[in-house]
């Protein structure tokens, strides 16, 4: 599964933003490259307050994204490939502009437009302190007052993110009743399915209490539950949606983000009467580290197994530092997956990059599923000098401009050329978006395409492999034997993948032939470190 980041992928109308027919005019670099479904990041109406996860109408394309026509286009063309597309929903909130909350805002105190949003009495003397102690996911309060219609301040409402995404009230039928409205609305148009956005935090507690300091630290522990995050009664929802899509023929699917505690919470996202793939973010999160990584990758087959659901595997997204960036930096205490983690340590991009591709042969080779994030086939790296006004992410504002936040993974994509914008738009355009560093230049589509041992080449061939074939995908694995900084897997029939951690060469089967490397053996046919191989053994 390949992500789009629709705004940073393809620019056809040369307004420095990419666009539904310029993901349309590039599907057959996707169909190339082996992808089997895209998923692509909302392209509906918004501010672009949160990058488009600030929605307006559910059911229409942004002006800047094209049309209606463009997205029917866009969607027979990719399934034409064989490609299949899946959406991203928005759930746990709108746009402050969509009518039910301009309706709500406009209505006043009491009235049921309110009751579709989480709108609260503040505390204190005047009412002008928060209802509780929730905080923001971007900094600051979540709560934010609203001025009354008849002027007064009044109100609070409720936003897990920034103030232009108020939360919805799930408890309500008719938000409910809409969602699923929106849900067939897509999959009537032919979209194959969704990728859920905070798919954990849609219930609340209903009396919205304080959180503790272990809740404000975002964990449930053990033996409780969160008042905000991961609760029981979001399942429910999930069951409903189940149903809306195994009524279509072929039955349309959903890929759950959750950012939980456990890899058996998470699997509870994926009981067979759920959804069909949720993030494993522990394989994301984790350091470029043997024991580690085989940590989670036990932890996640063994959960995710108990309720008979794939695996589902990420190293980037447009969250976080991409992965040759992180693992740019020492390895040696975990560090956090942002790019604001990673702001003064220093870096070796030439190892991280080296880290990267031994790590997709890794991914690659697990069972389950894979999703990749747009340009980690390029080895793109995180931008990490944007200057301060190109910044959009709500974070940086919201943290008082102290954290940076992710635009430095959303840089448009270089396509082709010797300097900006790389192809990404056409000759004569608006500059893009975002700026692309001159350095790219040696990373774009077409110089990787002529470069037999570019990351570009290696994806292409191990996405081949993996397609054709039978040990990959789906299945199991049964760890080898080896030392603990080297981890090795055989995959039947006859596949087995190495990756060796250690700064000890690692001698590789004898009876193995080496069908795909991620890097250059060493002089007498040893893996390096920070190498992974993919094998083709007799037994
Ligand atoms: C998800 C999205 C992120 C967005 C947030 C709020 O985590 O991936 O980009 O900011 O939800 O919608």
């Amino acid at each position: 599964m390949y992500q789009v980041y629709l705004r940073s992928f393809a620019d056809a109308d040369c307004d420095g933003a990419g666009d539904i027919a310029g993901l349309r005019s590039r599907l057959p670099y996707l169909a190339d490259l082996g992808v089997d479904a895209i998923w692509i990041n909302p392209w509906y109406p918004s501010p672009l307050a949160d990058g488009g996860y600030d929605i307006v109408d559910y059911r229409d394309v942004h002006p800047e994204a094209g049309t209606m026509a463009d997205a029917d286009e866009f969607i027979s063309d990719a399934h034409a490939l064989g490609i299949r597309v899946l959406l991203d929903i928005v759930p746990n909130h709108t746009s402050d502009q969509h009518p039910w909350f301009q309706q709500a805002l406009a209505s006043g105190v009491g009235s049921t437009a309110r009751d579709r949003y989480l709108f609260r009495p503040g505390r204190g003397p005047g009412g002008d302190q928060p209802p509780n102690n929730w905080m923001s996911q971007f900094g600051g309060p979540a709560w934010t007052r609203v001025t009354e219609p008849d002027g007064q301040p009044g109100q609070w409402y409720l936003h897990l993110f920034a103030p232009q995404q108020p939360d919805l009230a799930w408890s309500h039928p008719e938000v409910r009743a809409d969602f699923e409205d929106t849900l067939r609305f897509w999959f009537d148009r032919g979209v194959d399915g969704f990728r859920i956005d905070v798919a954990n935090s849609l219930t609340k507690d209903v009396d919205l209490p304080d959180l503790d300091a272990l809740e404000l630290s975002h964990r449930t522990g053990p033996d409780r539950e969160h008042p905000h995050w991961d609760r029981p009664d979001v399942h429910d929802i999930y069951r409903g949606w189940r149903k809306v899509a195994d009524s279509y023929d072929p039955p349309r699917v959903f890929v759950a983000e959750a950012w939980v505690d456990t890899p058996e919470r998470m699997a509870q996202y994926v009981r067979p009467d759920e959804l069909h793939n949720a993030f494993n973010f522990d394989f994301l999160t984790s350091r470029w580290h043997a024991k580690s990584l085989r940590q989670v990758i036990d932890g996640n087959l063994a959960a995710q197994q108990a309720v008979g659901a794939p695996a589902t595997w990420v190293l980037s997204n447009h969250d976080v530092a991409r992965h040759p960036s992180r693992y740019a930096r020492p390895q040696d205490e975990e560090r956090g997956h942002n790019f604001d983690h990673l702001i003064g340590v220093p870096a070796d991009h030439e190892r991280g990059l080296q880290r990267a591709r031994a790590a997709a042969l890794l991914m690659l080779a697990l069972p389950g599923s894979v999703y990749l994030y747009q340009g980690e086939e390029l080895g793109l790296l995180e931008v990490e000098d944007l200057a301060d006004e190109v910044l959009t992410d709500p974070t940086w504002e919201r943290s008082g401009r102290t954290l940076r936040g992710r635009d430095g993974c959303r840089v448009p994509i270089p396509w082709s050329g010797d300097a900006p914008p790389f192809g990404f738009s056409p000759d004569g355009s608006a500059p893009p978006w975002l700026p692309q560093p001159a350095a790219w230049a040696d990373r774009t589509v077409h110089a990787q395409a002529a470069d037999p041992d570019s990351t570009l080449n290696l994806y292409r061939r191990a996405l081949r492999q993996r397609a054709d074939h039978p040990a990959l995908g789906e299945g199991t694995m049964q760890w080898c034997d080896t030392p603990a900084d080297v981890l090795m897997f055989a995959r039947s029939p006859r596949f087995v993948c190495a990756v060796n951690f250690a700064d000890t060469p690692l001698q590789l089967p004898p009876d193995a032939q080496i069908t795909l490397s991620s890097g250059p053996l060493t002089g007498d046919g040893t893996l390096p470190q920070d190498t992974a191989v993919w094998l083709q053994t007799d037994r």
